[in-house]
């Protein structure tokens, strides 16, 4: 039997939900969704069945609940109003790719970047571990929309979890709530979303502060029928399903189908003291600068420019009436890397932070606000470290974990852009790719074509972020920075985007650009002071896509002079400066096609014929 397949006889739900008082909080009438309830109440037999309606004071209630518990810690309140602090597990603090799995009926479907298991056989381990998983716990159940409730490029999830933590977070990350099920109407078409922290309670047992599973975790995504079943971890992309599970690696492969991108990008809109307006998208990986550039602030010597912030990690894309792409953030909220965000890197973010912020992992003050490296010169002389321990400058441990997060509401962001929730979206631009690079990868190029930006997106390497646990700072392809979050075969996924170029008019297509902000000397020092002055490179871009600043060809593409670019009131950078920033050296690239050769191959007979061409032009240009 699956979970809530239509299948089920609704006198089989109505036999189980009679183990069962009924569930609190409101009537829902959505046959479906009683179903797919009833049905996950019966594997994993919680102590009582909560309808989540999405309200302040439902909010406030389970914030103080979690306090109570010892699962959060209120922060003083007129330092950081509104504000809480959670200490995860120290086996349970980031998204485990090991663990992910796309279940896809055939495996070639998953691809070869993706691990795979049967869906079959994928539910029968899953239904061993959720069978009981939520005794002695609440079962909470949360409509939620990806995108505006009233936007066509709209989606909509009902998560059940046994994690009240998971429930305040999703209520600021996502649209959340009763107002979601009237949108649904009598629809089945919702994304199931199931999780569990994979750790039931035995009666009178006690609870601990963060409940996980250390032996097991499994992050399951069944693409065809549109279920993710995630079992024992209660942190970030894991638990919050909305976010990576749902709204990039199930809809990439709904976009598949359906003619449309789920891409790890922010959407920033930019100003120029002319009062033109662009949007461009832009994908990093992983804990790579995404929120950074999405609130970035123009330096002071470049008045009148402004950013405007859409998103800051997700992006879905959809052709508009008019060819052109048009962009919705499917998200409410910001779960951001705290660890570098201050005042000199992100005083949009700090501004964004100072209430009603959920903040994870990071150190608390002994005055009960929070800290992390690189928010102040100068470390307070005590703190309590994100492990709950006492800490001092000098004692050789981080305070804050380096994935540590902060999840707070759009709406605080003093950037956010004025389009923000237009149900139609934003037009968009440019796309703009980059990686976590310290050498070979140039500070900005304009890809020449479509397919030659695709090549470059599908080609993207970066060194490893603590976003994900394993190894930091090892180079890895990502793929449009999609490795982690790809719901089908990496290389139909470059098929589709190649495939837009015949479906949109050629003037309408967004132009494509790489950058790096992360070049480094020989002394492991940045090259490039990136942050605000990223604004130069954003600046070139936006006057590019208006025909009007020059740029000179290159092996990879377009690339501006030093003439070309705006560094007023940039101290000591000069043409010298420049010339480390924009040299290809030859046997750094042909390493680096080398590499592009090895990800080609893993692809095997899906790779699109144009990219493999692509590969063999930049081959020869680089012999
Ligand atoms: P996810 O939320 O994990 O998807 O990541 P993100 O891409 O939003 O990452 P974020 O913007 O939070 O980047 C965090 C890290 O990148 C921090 O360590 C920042 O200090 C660093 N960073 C961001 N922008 C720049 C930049 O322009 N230059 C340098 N050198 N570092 C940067
Ligand atoms: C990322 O890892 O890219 C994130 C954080 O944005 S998480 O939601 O945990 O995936
Ligand atoms: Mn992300």
């Amino acid at each position: 039997m699956d979970i809530a397949t239509p299948q089920t006889t609704a006198q089989a739900v109505s036999q189980k939900m009679s183990a069962y008082a009924e569930p609190l909080g409101y009537e829902v009438r959505n046959a479906a969704v009683k179903r797919f309830v009833a049905e996950v109440a019966d594997l994993c037999q919680p102590a009582r069945i909560v309808y989540c309606d999405g309200s302040e004071s439902e909010y406030q209630r389970l914030l103080s609940e979690l306090v109570s518990e010892g699962k959060l810690i209120k922060l003083n309140e007129t330092k950081r109003p509104g504000s809480y602090l959670a200490r995860s597990d120290q086996s349970d603090v980031a998204r485990v790719e090991d663990r992910t799995f796309i279940c896809s009926e055939r495996k070639e479907d998953a691809g070869p970047t993706n691990n795979w298991m049967a869906p079959q056989e994928a539910k029968a381990t899953l239904k061993g571990h959720f069978k009981g998983s939520m005794r002695g716990r609440t079962m909470y159940v949360m409509p939620f929309s990806m995108g505006p409730i009233a936007s066509p490029l709209s989606q909509i999830g009902v998560q059940v979890t046994d994690s009240a933590y998971v429930v305040v977070s999703m209520s600021v990350m996502t649209r959340m709530g009763k107002s979601v099920l009237t949108r649904l109407g009598d629809s089945e078409n919702f994304v199931r979303c199931l999780h569990s922290v994979g750790m039931p309670l035995a009666a009178g047992e006690k609870d601990v502060a963060w409940p996980s599973n250390k032996e097991t975790k499994y992050i399951m995504h069944f693409p065809e029928t549109r279920e993710i079943w995630s079992y024992g971890s209660g942190y970030g992309g894991n638990a919050l399903l909305g976010k990576k599970c749902f709204a990039l690696r199930i809809a990439s492969s709904m976009g598949l189908k359906e003619g449309w991108l789920a891409e790890h990008m922010l959407i920033l809109g930019i100003e120029s003291p002319r009062g033109e307006k662009s949007y461009f998208a832009a994908a990093f990986p992983s804990a790579c600068g995404k929120t950074n550039l999405a609130m970035l602030i123009p330096p002071a010597a470049m008045p009148g420019w402004k950013v405007t912030t859409v998103g800051d990690d997700i992006a879905w894309i959809k052709p508009g009436e008019d060819g052109k792409l048009y962009a919705i953030n499917p998200e409410a909220g910001f779960f951001g890397v705290a660890p570098g965000t201050s005042l000199k890197t992100n005083p949009n973010a700090i501004k964004t932070i100072e209430k009603n912020c959920i903040f994870t992992n990071v150190a608390l003050t002994m005055d009960g606000d929070v800290w992390w490296e690189g928010l102040t010169d100068e470390p307070p002389a005590q703190l309590i470290d994100w492990q709950g321990e006492p800490w001092t400058p000098g004692c050789g441990r981080k305070a804050a974990h380096p994935n540590a997060r902060f999840t707070a509401p759009v709406t605080q962001c003093p950037a956010l852009d004025e389009n923000f929730d237009k149900p139609e979206g934003v037009p968009i631009d440019a796309f703009i790719f980059g990686g976590r690079r310290c050498s070979t990868m140039p500070l900005v190029f304009e890809a020449a074509s479509w397919q030659d930006g695709v090549y470059m997106a599908a080609t993207m390497g970066s060194e490893t972020t603590a976003a994900a646990s394993g190894q930091i700072g090892q180079v890895r392809r990502d793929p449009f920075a999609m490795l982690p979050f790809m719901g089908y075969h990496m290389g139909s996924y470059f098929q589709h985007w190649l495939s837009f170029a015949q479906k949109l008019p050629v003037d309408a297509l967004p132009r494509i650009y790489g950058v790096n902000w992360f070049l480094q000397g020989e002394k492991g020092e940045f090259l490039w002071p990136g942050f605000g002055d990223n604004m130069r490179v954003l600046q070139w871009i936006f006057e590019r896509v208006r025909q009007r600043s020059s740029a000179r060809p290159t092996e990879i593409g377009l690339m501006p002079g030093y003439a070309d670019m705006n560094f007023d009131g940039l101290e000591g950078f000069d043409e010298a400066a420049f010339a480390k920033l924009t040299t290809l050296h030859k046997e750094l690239w042909a390493q680096e096609l080398a590499l592009h050769e090895s990800l080609f191959e893993s692809l095997g007979e899906r790779l699109p014929e144009t990219l493999a061409q692509k590969r063999e032009e930049l081959l020869k240009k680089f012999s």
